[in-house]
């Protein structure tokens, strides 16, 4: 049975995921605006350890100095108060009109600059509230015609940016780490760094690489048709999760933002069991909609389903784990033969060519008739998840 959620389990919502009055391109609002100090309480009563924002979620867009103190100061009694922490924190570089070819590599340059302060300026806030990452979803990056962007300039002037704000984090001494959200459309018809793997080999030409990793979210790679598992795996592989960005999706289409595991839910399950058994000790976050039907009540019951979903399949996903039949049936998969290096200690190519049994006395027709018994594998982590095991 799994239990309420606990700080130990990190797991950390946006601001804008329970504050969305679910404002959509065909609809107006069907729920009023949500108090950022109302939500800090409410996700802490629901064993929630950590909130994160944008810039304009806490401070609307335009406010003076006086009105962005008080609701900084009012913010920061509520963490106190109820000890949740604030583990990310990024920007809104899409709402605003003047966004709308874009922030970091808008065509225009004045706007570019803009950008660049106003990132500054809530990494700033985010140091100060002892955030440890800074998340960039560059949503408006991007064009809905080729013929409007010279990409190879968008990405001299994106890796600038990202360049410059690293540097700013260096010489400001702060203790971020910045992650990129990949997403392949929606806002604009195409977004730049579309995939993880655009992402990964983006950050490998980055001056700081060694300060930028990707934010994945589960329904982004998924609207591209790829397998977000393997990208995990790829991102955890190369030392990049930085953060993770938890919801649910039925495939390619529109950003659904569904309740965590409530789309894929044998990737979920495969999810979680990589970040339970991979290596991965960063936030839980959810990034996900509360369904545009629901008033109030629906919001918190969604935040605690998408808690409750990560907690059960992390429950299944242990006794896969610790089950003798999966150790068992992992052997006779071969999957741990998978991490035993190619070549023997010490085997050089030379070695390898004059192995014979490699090559020349290689049975290549008694090796291709061998079963990898993924069958059974397959259908006992089906039978964990649905709890029949
Ligand atoms: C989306 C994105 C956004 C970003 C967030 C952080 O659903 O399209 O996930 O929600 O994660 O804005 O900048
Ligand atoms: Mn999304
Ligand atoms: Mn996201």
């Amino acid at each position: 049975m799994v239990g309420k959620p606990v700080a130990e389990d990190k797991f950390s919502f946006g601001l804008w995921t329970v504050g969305w009055q679910a404002r959509d391109p065909f609809g107006d609002a069907t729920r009023p605006a949500l108090d950022a100090v109302e939500a800090v309480h409410r996700l802490a009563e629901l064993g929630a350890w950590g909130v994160t924002f944008h810039d304009d979620d806490l401070i609307p867009f335009g406010s003076d100095d006086g009105e962005r103190s008080k609701r900084i100061s009012r913010f920061r009694a509520a963490l106190d108060e109820t000890g949740l922490v604030v583990p990310m924190a990024t920007t809104n570089l899409f709402t605003h009109p003047v966004f709308k070819d874009g922030g970091l590599t808008n065509n225009d340059r004045d706007i570019r600059r803009f950008a660049l302060r106003k990132v500054m300026r809530n990494m700033d806030l985010a140091a100060e509230l002892g955030a440890t990452t800074y998340v960039l979803w560059g949503g408006r990056e991007g064009s809905e015609t080729d013929a409007a962007k010279d990409v190879r300039a968008a990405m001299d002037r994106y890796r600038e940016g990202i360049d410059t704000l690293a540097q700013y984090v260096i010489d400001q001494g702060y203790g971020l780490r910045l992650a990129l959200e990949p997403k392949p459309n929606e806002p604009r018809g195409d977004i730049l760094l579309p995939t993880i793997g655009h992402a990964l080999a983006f950050i490998s030409t980055l001056e700081h690489h060694e300060l930028v990793g990707v934010n994945p979210e589960v329904g982004h790679e998924q609207m591209a048709g790829l397998n977000f598992v393997h990208g995990i795996g790829q991102a955890l592989w190369q030392g990049k999760l930085f953060h993770i960005d938890l919801n649910g999706q039925h495939g390619p289409r529109y950003d659904q933002d569904l309740v965590f595991g409530h789309g894929d839910v044998l990737s979920a399950f495969f999810l979680v069991d990589l970040l339970e058994h991979g290596g991965y000790d960063g936030p839980r976050h959810f990034d996900y909609k509360p369904p545009r039907t629901e008033d109030l009540d629906g919001v918190w019951a969604s935040a605690e389903a998408c808690m409750r979903s990560y907690l059960l399949l992390r429950e299944r996903a242990r006794a896969f784990r610790a089950d003798p039949r999966v150790a068992e049936a992992l052997e006779s998969s071969r999957v741990p033969e998978l991490s035993q290096p190619t070549l023997g200690e010490g085997e050089t190519i030379a070695d390898l060519k004059a192995d014979r049994t490699a090559f020349e006395d290689f049975d290549a027709e008694a090796a291709a008739a061998r079963g990898y018994a993924y069958a059974q594998l397959s259908q006992l982590a089906f039978e964990h998840l649905l709890g029949a095991a």
